[in-house]
């Protein structure tokens, strides 16, 4: 397999440039011929790799590619889940190259779904064709890939369930998540949840003349700012009653396993470029990114923001808010607790409506399971180190649900950065970690079907 992955490595490379050449925008209407064409791509190198079946599948949003190779029914089924849909490349004066047209600078490949994730999936295409290639494929695989993550899958859950049967598996197989540096390899053993709201706070009926009404009436605006500023106290505790209600607590000794991960504070300033890092008192930054919720503005806006000044005391002001979530929140349960929460902290002065946006439950993976094992002796083959279990701080919210319609439990196989920078200016993917990847996932394929017999 090592052969045939070195000899093929500048086509599969070129392949994935061919991929993120596609402008997969999911949240863009605009763009919906190039998610197709981009289902159309994955279903044709599925095909080419050796899938005897591949499908794509219509929902009332965008396509899902599924596909399949089933060499023994006997044998233990991988199911495999990628999404070939990207995030918007705004602001795009921020890109060094422009964000559909990859460049590979420094070993590594620049565009907008580099590494989020059409480089990580793609990564299991070609691994699978390097296992039919060298007829080294030792289990059953069926491939689900999405065009809707980056906007919450909202029609994957109706397509599993409509397809339980079809999907039928043992383990869940994902590369959707990073590693801790490309000298110490990790497993994500859990993600986080979330809830996000939008609000709206209105004041005046109408925008006023802020010398005439100025001083006579609440601005919006004034009062959005100080309900947000009161949604954490001086330690940035969230103050939504409840909120903590039903986080689960690490113990003494996970949270020191935790801490122990090889974690650079000084790396992680200055890849974020802050002075000082802020967070939950009482805890790591380890801590405060992965095993901790949130609350964040994810963006405010209201009244003039054109060039120059007005004069004006705005009708309306609007914020967008995210809470990442832990086991065992739950993401209905605390959209209501914000809602309720947001409602009773505003001022007689104005008005305010919370609308909620998709939301998603977190998750925790099991670490003494087969698949696990399976994973870890992988990396531990292709990094020659023990890769170390992690707790992931981002989302992705069919990872609960393959669980609870499908009875399957994930294995979560990132091979990306935090520094790829991801939903950011300039993502990228390193070309050692795209094939780490491929050379990585058929050993994972080797060592779970010995695990299973
Ligand atoms: N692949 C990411 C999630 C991720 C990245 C998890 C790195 C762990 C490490 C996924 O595409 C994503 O961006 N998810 C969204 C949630 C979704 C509902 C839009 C997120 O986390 O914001
Ligand atoms: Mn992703
Ligand atoms: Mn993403």
């Amino acid at each position: 397999m090592e052969k045939f992955i070195a000899e093929n490595k500048e086509r599969f490379i070129g392949e994935l440039i061919d991929l993120l050449k596609i402008p997969s925008v999911s949240t863009d209407a605009k763009h919906k011929p190039d998610v197709i064409k981009t289902a159309e791509f994955v279903k044709e190198k599925l095909l080419s790799a050796g899938a005897d079946v591949v499908e794509i599948c219509e929902t009332a949003g965008l396509p899902i590619v599924y596909g399949e190779k089933i060499i023994d029914p006997s044998l233990p089924t991988v199911l495999v889940y990628g999404h070939y849909d990207v995030q918007p490349a705004d602001p795009l004066e921020l890109w060094n190259s422009p964000p559909f047209e990859p460049v590979i600078k420094d070993e590594k490949i620049y565009a907008r779904g580099a590494c989020d994730d059409k480089g990580q999936m793609y990564m299991h295409v070609k691994a699978f064709e390097t296992m039919m290639a060298t007829g080294k494929l030792t289990c059953n695989v069926k491939f689900m890939i999405e065009g809707e993550e980056e906007i919450g899958s909202p029609n994957l859950e109706i397509y599993v369930r409509e397809n339980q049967d079809k999907l039928k598996a043992d383990v869940i197989l994902i590369s959707d998540t990073g590693m801790l540096s490309n000298d110490t390899p990790s497993i994500t053993t859990g993600l986080r949840g979330l809830s996000y709201v939008e609000v709206e706070v209105t004041g005046p009926k109408r925008d006023l003349h802020s010398g005439l009404y100025g001083g006579g009436v609440a601005n919006p605006i004034n009062v959005l700012c100080e309900m947000i500023a009161s949604l954490k106290d001086e330690n940035n505790k969230i103050t939504v009653a409840g909120f903590y209600d039903k986080v689960v607590e690490l113990s003494e000794e996970e949270r020191a396993a935790m801490n122990a991960a090889p974690f650079n504070i000084e790396d992680f300033k200055a890849d974020t470029g802050v002075p000082e890092v802020a967070g939950e008192k009482g805890y790591t930054t380890l801590e405060h990114t992965s095993i901790r919720p949130t609350l964040d503005v994810n963006g405010i806006w209201g009244g003039y923001m054109e060039e120059g000044a007005k004069t004006v005391i705005a009708s309306k002001a609007y914020a967008k808010i995210s809470m990442r979530l832990v086991p065992d929140q739950n993401p209905d349960e605390i959209t209501e607790l914000f809602q309720k929460h947001f409602e009773s902290i505003a001022p007689s002065t104005v008005t305010v409506k919370v609308n909620p946006h998709h939301g998603g439950r977190p998750v925790v993976t099991p670490t003494d399971s087969v698949e696990y094992q399976a994973a870890s002796k992988a990396y531990e083959a292709t990094f020659g180190k023990k890769p170390v279990p992690m707790r992931g701080g981002g989302s992705i919210p069919i990872v609960a649900m393959f669980k609870e319609l499908l009875g399957l439990d994930s294995v979560l196989m990132g091979f990306g950065l935090d520094t790829d920078a991801i939903h950011s200016p300039n993502e990228h993917f390193g070309i050692f970690n795209f094939m780490k990847g491929i050379e990585t996932i058929p050993l994972f394929y080797q060592n779970y079907a010995e695990l299973k017999k």
